[in-house]
């Protein structure tokens, strides 16, 4: 990361705390690491990002419907979808430090020193040799690139290495009341397999027929041993996954289908195309076809926050295999049962979450030749930000409060609002700048005479005088979630 895009990330993540949006978990115990929670305003703009999800998904998809899965599921959910073989990371750990390491993560770090230091041919050979390494499963060969190239741990400095071992994501914990006799359960690791084992389900009950989705917002847990960026690597996150499926053979043109798509609602919000890449996965999971990220360039690089994957009938196969039941559908323009491929999109709703602000945020510098100013404002769509209007009195006298509680009365159970009669009104509008609502609304004296107020708009900083009889229309418009989905 450049020193300004380093200072830039920095401020944003001062800024999330400062207002409201995102404190670390637990903070007055000194945090827990790669947690985080979500305050007054974070929650406000999350949930936002979820609507918005959800009715470009399910609301505006007649085949695609929505269902809220339990995180407990049955332990054997997790063999069969290959997560308790397979889901794990290369770790390597310090022997004098006691510090455990991702190995993968050490080597890309020399890599970059290699970069930074001028020697491009040792980073291009070091990384090629780390593919072939993780490629092959070869932990061994992992643990000699990291002696080979001399690493040491970042807090002994020693390079007094184990062995590099597999160390499996997920959580587990007990089900029932005594730890013994009891059975191991996992907390999901994703939100899809939900979704598979209730395919039958949510296909008969709803009467879908194929080509159809199922939608599903969650929580998901992974024991990430390097927590980075922020809320872009946590233990406990959210996921917004739908899986779509198809008859065997077509799933290419879905495929296609849904990498549009989704690049289209990212791209809605008005976030410049340049910052958005696919990124096409060269190696593929044995169970794909197909498989491509969508990332974005944060500050800190361009980095995945969704990823669209041809599964194939991977996942309903093995549940099959696993828990013994037909999970098929009869094709009754085939008149025939087969076992539906399926596209899935997944995105991380938190990495949206910081994408969202990362974009908006802006230092702006308003200096005049009269006087220095500036403001920090955050530019979010306004379907997207927390508060979508303030309203002030201009003064805290003559009857304005009043006036302005009445205006706010009339709105306030159709838009969120909130109500600031502090400080001066230049004040006013900065804080509301930084917090990305959209409008300011004033009520002064003219407005005891005629009824009219004035509305600040946050980026252009212009105001206009109209009817505050108008502003549940105006308002309406403003925050309409046509501007976002037709
Ligand atoms: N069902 C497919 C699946 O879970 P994934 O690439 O492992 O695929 C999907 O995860 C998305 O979830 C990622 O693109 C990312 O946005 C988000 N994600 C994954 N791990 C995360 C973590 N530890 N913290 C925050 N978001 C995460």
């Amino acid at each position: 990361m450049s020193k300004n895009n380093d200072e830039l990330f920095k401020n944003v993540v001062s800024h999330t705390k400062e207002y409201g949006f995102v404190f670390p978990s637990s903070e007055i115990y000194d945090g827990l690491s790669a947690v985080y929670d979500y305050g007054q305003l974070g929650s406000e703009l999350k949930n936002n990002i979820k609507t918005y999800w959800w009715k470009s998904m399910v609301q505006l998809n007649e085949n695609i419907v929505g269902i809220d899965s339990a995180i407990f599921m049955h332990p054997k959910i997790w063999k069969a979808s290959g997560h308790v073989d397979g889901f794990a990371d290369p770790m390597i750990d310090n022997k004098d430090s006691k510090k455990r390491y991702r190995a993968d993560n050490l080597i890309e770090d020399k890599i970059a020193r290699y970069i930074k230091d001028g020697k491009s041919e040792k980073a291009d050979q070091l990384q090629t040799d780390m593919d072939a390494a993780l490629a092959a499963d070869d932990l061994p060969k992992l643990k000699e690139l990291i002696e080979l190239h001399e690493i040491a741990c970042p807090v002994s400095g020693t390079r007094n290495w184990t062995d590099v071992r597999q160390f499996n994501l997920m959580f587990s914990t007990q089900m029932g009341a005594m730890a013994e006799g009891s059975d191991e359960v996992y907390l999901r690791p994703e939100t899809a397999q939900g979704i598979f084992v209730n395919f039958l389900n949510v296909q008969k009950s709803g009467r879908m027929r194929i080509p159809f989705g199922i939608a599903q917002i969650g929580k998901a847990f992974r024991n990430e041993v390097i927590a980075r960026q922020f809320i872009m690597r946590m233990r406990e996150f959210e996921q917004m996954e739908m899986q779509f499926f198809v008859k065997p053979g077509t799933e290419m043109e879905w495929y296609a289908h849904w990498k549009e798509s989704r690049l289209k609602w990212h791209l809605a919000v008005g976030t410049p195309a340049e910052k958005y890449r696919f990124h096409d996965h060269v190696k593929l999971a044995h169970y794909a076809n197909a498989a491509v990220d969508i990332e974005f360039e944060f500050p800190f690089g361009f980095k995945e926050v969704e990823g669209i994957h041809s599964r194939t009938d991977f996942d309903l196969s093995q549940h099959e295999k696993f828990s013994g039941k037909k999970l098929q559908y009869f094709d009754t323009v085939e008149n025939k049962n087969y076992v539906p491929y399926v596209i899935e999109t997944s995105i991380g709703l938190d990495r949206m979450f910081l994408l969202t602000l990362c974009n908006a945020y802006e230092e702006q510098d308003l200096s005049t030749e009269e006087k220095q100013d500036s403001r920090t404002v955050l530019h979010l769509h306004p379907c997207l930000a927390p508060v979508k209007a303030a309203v002030f009195p201009l003064t805290k006298k003559d009857g304005l409060p009043e006036k302005a509680r009445e205006i706010m009365d009339l709105l306030k159970l159709d838009f969120n609002l909130q109500y600031d009669e502090k400080d001066s009104i230049g004040k006013r509008y900065r804080r509301q700048d930084a917090i990305g609502t959209p409008v300011c609304i004033t009520a002064d004296h003219q407005t005891l005479e005629d009824n009219t107020v004035t509305i600040r708009h946050r980026d252009s900083m212009e105001q206009e005088r109209v009817n505050a009889a108008d502003l549940d229309t105006i308002l309406g418009k403003l925050v309409s979630w046509k501007n976002l989905l037709s």
